[in-house]
């Protein structure tokens, strides 16, 4: 495991443990302030990264919009290329710089597609990579490799369950900012899925560094124990 980029990994839930309704509605779980924080996570990390199904429900455009602050590289893992060209995120890659990772073994199976896909999203600005993948999906440690061998020291995880959960289940994450709404959703999208625990040791366990309020939410700051840093 790279040992020199950081992990940050922070999603707003409901009380219950959901990022979204049944439906896929999220936007918005947390209140402004928890969306605020959100941007000085941006601020403050040299990229943020989600997987190509929070592109695809949810169309964001991952820049940090505070005032005088820069916009780190935007990282997407998307195995297959599927990212549409009108995205917000591929509209705007010849400003932010944006980065898409997909599956080396892609470009084998579906040759001719694969090969337009890199060159459309080039056109456009993006950096497409190939990288391995694993049953789980693309290995998280090749895409932290790359990064830190491009000189990025940390990497905002912002989403959305598939990626948390592959993070957490690589154990890979060393920080986590657990912004947690009062609402309660019900049946929805759970922002962890299955992590593959059957005894409470095998639980991924986190230290409390803080709690504070977010206007109406809970920002619970939690990091990697010490003793499995
Ligand atoms: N409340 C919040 O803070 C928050 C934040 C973000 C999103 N969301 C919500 O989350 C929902 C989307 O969830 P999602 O799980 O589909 O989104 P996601 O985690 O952003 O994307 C998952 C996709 O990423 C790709 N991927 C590639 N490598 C992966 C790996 N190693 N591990 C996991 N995924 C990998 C996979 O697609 P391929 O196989 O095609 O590569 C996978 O289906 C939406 O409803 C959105 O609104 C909520």
């Amino acid at each position: 495991m790279p040992s020199s980029i950081s992990v940050v990994v922070s999603y707003a839930q409901s009380l219950d443990g959901r990022v979204a309704t049944a439906t896929g509605a999220s936007r918005w779980i947390s209140c402004p302030k928890s969306l605020e924080y959100a941007h000085v996570l941006r601020r403050d990390n040299d990229a943020i990264l989600v997987g190509i199904g929070t592109v695809l429900s949810d169309d964001p455009l991952l820049t940090c919009r505070l005032p005088n602050a820069r916009s780190p590289r935007r990282i997407v893992l998307d195995s297959s290329l599927r990212i549409p060209l009108d995205s917000q995120i591929v509209r705007t890659a010849s400003e932010v710089p944006t980065t898409v990772f997909f599956d080396r073994d892609a470009q084998g199976v579906d040759a001719a597609r694969i090969a337009s896909r890199i060159a459309s999203l080039r056109n456009h600005g993006v950096e497409p990579v190939p990288v391995s993948r694993n049953r789980e999906g693309l290995l998280l440690t090749a895409v932290l490799e790359q990064l830190n061998a491009h000189g990025l020291r940390s990497v905002f995880v912002e989403g959305g369950p598939g990626v948390i959960t592959a993070f957490l289940k690589a154990d890979l994450v060393d920080e986590l900012h657990l912004v947690a709404a009062p609402i309660v959703i019900g049946s929805g999208v759970a922002a962890v899925g299955e992590l593959g625990v059957a005894t409470l040791e095998q639980a991924p366990r986190f230290e409390t560094v803080s709690v504070s309020q977010l206007g109406e939410d809970l920002l619970w700051l939690l990091r990697k124990p010490k003793h499995n840093r």
